[in-house]
């Protein structure tokens, strides 16, 4: 399986996810302030990953700590965690893996470890978050295979494969898991401008794993739809709405509008993570914008005029009435959300 992040010895290790795939470089993080860093250059990125390397990030900071008294111990590591908070705003597993990280804490200062038993404890936790992960992927690929047609022609948009998770993949890991289900597939995968995710790693993870793929320009979904040549479309999320409403990355509206008009099933693929019962809908959800030279710039290259003003959104929301259902780890859920995904929470007593 794909090697997106994992913890060596008192380092984070991750491939870098802005070299791909002309170059398979690891960025090797000694400090929490190099995680974060990371982070928010987008070495590592997708909504669980992010989350996964913020944990880590976490616990590397902690266990490099010099500090003695559990007091100024805990003061350092609620910086630690403000420090990964800051990093980007719109996926909220970024957030949920912070929370996890001070809850484990916060039961060890209750019941009075040590500043190493504490040390122990957030490696631990972090290390849960991380394997775990893989395992709501996995799940995620099983009820998926479920839904996904017999010859399958899917249409994805961005990266929600394995390099965006612990590995494994969300969308990916419903396409993975229609290959294992013997189902025949091929996938389109929109390129994704302006950082190209869906060109660069999306089609990456595919060929690597022997699917056939399709690479498109982020203007083709529609002819290609017309053409009757998709049949299914899933995508990830950064997060979701209590109503369904759903984050992700720029363009994935644009493709659920035309899903619907050509009667193509959208589907939505993402941990219980990255549902934000919090936020009523999509409105709410904050949502990053980016460098302009993202979008006047390509590999380097200047395209657009200096003085022209640039809009940068990160991310864009999808209402919940063009998706057809939310593939979790615990099943797929479908409309009214607000009341399934509020069940999906009840039942799993998280
Ligand atoms: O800006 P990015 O690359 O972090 O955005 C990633 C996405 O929008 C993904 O589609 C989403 O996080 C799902 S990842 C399983």
């Amino acid at each position: 399986m794909l090697p997106t992040i994992a913890r060596d010895n008192d380092t984070v290790v991750m491939i870098d996810q802005r070299k791909l795939p002309a170059q398979e470089i690891y960025v090797r993080c000694r400090t929490a302030a190099e995680v974060a860093k990371a982070i928010k250059t987008m070495v590592i990125r997708g909504a669980p990953a992010i989350g996964v390397a913020a944990a880590l990030g976490i616990a590397l900071g902690m266990r490099r700590s010099t500090v003695t008294g559990t007091q100024k111990f805990a003061a350092e590591f609620y910086k630690v965690c403000d420090l990964m908070a800051g990093t980007r705003p719109t996926a909220v597993n970024l957030f949920w893996a912070i929370d996890r990280m001070k809850r484990s804490f916060a039961a060890g200062v209750a019941a009075g470890e040590s500043v190493d038993q504490l040390k122990d404890r957030l490696d631990r936790e972090a290390d849960q978050i991380h394997d775990e992960d893989v395992a709501s992927c996995r799940a995620m690929g099983t009820f998926g295979a479920q839904v996904v047609p017999d010859e399958a022609r899917i249409l994805t948009h961005c990266n929600a494969g394995a390099l965006a998770t612990a590995g494994y993949g969300t969308a990916l890991g419903v396409v993975r898991g229609a290959v294992e289900a013997g189902k025949k597939v091929a996938v389109f995968a929109d390129e994704t401008r302006p950082f190209l995710q869906g060109a660069r790693l999306t089609a990456w993870e595919l060929v690597r794993d022997g699917i056939d793929t399709t690479v498109i320009t982020d203007n083709m979904s529609g002819a290609l739809m017309r053409q009757g040549r998709v049949n299914f479309v899933v995508v990830g999320a950064d997060r979701i709405a209590a109503n369904g409403d759903t984050a992700n990355k720029i363009g994935t509206y644009s493709v659920a509008v035309l899903a619907r008009e050509h009667n193509v099933p959208f589907y939505v693929a993402a941990p219980l993570s990255t549902i934000d019962l919090n936020t009523p809908d999509g409105s709410g959800i904050p949502i990053e914008e980016r460098n302009s030279r993202e979008v006047t710039h390509v590999g380097g290259n200047q395209l657009a005029p200096e003085g022209a003003s640039v809009w940068n959104p990160a991310f864009d929301v999808t209402p919940h009435h063009l998706i057809a259902g939310i593939i979790t780890e615990k099943g797929i859920f479908r409309a009214p959300y607000t009341e399934s995904l509020r069940q999906a929470f009840a039942e799993s007593g998280v």
